[in-house]
């Protein structure tokens, strides 16, 4: 098959996929999971094009998701695609199920089991579904035997007995971004960074808090935004902030506090099975530092990750 590396060949690949889709699917309901991740953020957008009305998109905030993710999902599916979105804040149910669970395995599964139960959930209220769509790529295919399968935690229920429907299933991811750019996807969802499916979840380690959680959500949010004004976005591979469970102390208007640090990961990598980091500038450093300390609660620290993988892993759990 032709690699997709241009708009031209893009617009190609989805005229054929439109016509393939709509010759499955014919007046049938289709039920994906939205996660907003380029994959089936591109599968929703292919679909939207085919049968409109007919694909049924839900979305689970497991309040592990990045800062304003969740809004871009419903601001770009529900009012600019007009995609039939269904919207499910999930965040005290998962967080709850969380709360006191330290091992990071565990917190995986719970996370895994409680997405599938959620959306098992919604499914079960709707009628007459019979197809799934899902963002499985080529490489899925390939590793799903593999570390894929062990990080996958967004697997969906077997006993649905849903007809499959994956579009890019011989993609690579890519072409994936190319199709996704033709699609009219923004560039934040097309170029975005890898992201774990069990969210910040594993990036606040062990037990994970409300307070804590949010303090790696907004030193994420502000480590993306700098990231971003430096032109850094879409090229460091991955890069972001951990939250770990413990504190030290440091002085604020003459005043001791006892706070968490935020330390700060940006890694190079072509697989994940490897990782170099990136050497960001000191003078970014320091203003991301500035930001962090003087704008997220609970935090009187910053420190910056060197180790590349091995020996560390990208994720700190
Ligand atoms: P590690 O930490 O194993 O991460 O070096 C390699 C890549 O995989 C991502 N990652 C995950 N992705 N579920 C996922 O979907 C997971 O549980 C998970 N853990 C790690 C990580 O962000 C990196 O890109």
């Amino acid at each position: 098959m032709e690699r997709i590396t241009t708009p031209a060949l893009a617009e190609k690949f989805i005229a054929e996929q439109l016509e393939a889709l709509r010759a499955q699917i014919g007046d049938g309901k289709v039920l994906l999971a939205l996660s907003g991740g380029v994959d089936s953020s591109v599968v929703a957008a292919l679909l939207i094009r085919a049968v409109g009305k007919q694909l049924v998109c839900v979305h689970v905030n497991h309040g592990l998701l990045r800062k304003g993710e969740p809004e871009q999902v419903v601001q770009v599916f529900r009012d600019q695609m007009d995609a039939n979105l269904i919207y499910v804040d999930a965040a005290d149910r998962f967080l709850d199920k969380l709360a006191g669970v330290s091992d990071p395995e565990t917190k995986r599964k719970i996370i895994g089991k409680e997405f599938i139960d959620v959306f098992a959930e919604e499914a079960a209220k709707l009628d007459g579904i019979r197809f799934l769509g899902q963002g499985t790529i080529y490489p899925d295919i390939l590793e799903s035997k593999g570390v894929k399968a062990h990080h996958n935690v967004g697997g969906l229920p077997e006993d649905l007995n849903f007809e499959l429907v994956e579009p890019v299933k011989l993609l690579f991811k890519d072409e994936v971004r190319v199709v996704g750019k033709a699609l009219g996807l923004p560039d934040g969802m097309v170029y975005r960074q890898p992201f774990p499916g069990p969210g910040l979840g594993v990036r606040c380690t062990g037990a994970i808090t409300r307070d804590r959680l949010e303090a790696v959500r907004e030193s994420d949010a502000i480590l993306r935004e700098e990231f971003a004004a430096a032109g850094l976005e879409g090229k460091v591979w991955q890069y972001f902030t951990v939250v770990p469970d413990f504190k030290s102390t440091g002085i604020l208007d003459g005043l001791r506090t006892f706070d968490w640090p935020v330390i700060l990961r940006a890694v190079n990598s072509v697989d994940a099975t490897a990782a170099t980091i990136e050497e960001v500038p000191y003078a970014l450093l320091h203003k991301i530092t500035a930001r962090i300390v003087n704008e997220v609660k609970g935090v009187n620290r910053v420190l910056l990750d060197l180790t590349p993988k091995p020996t560390g892993t990208i994720e700190w759990e």
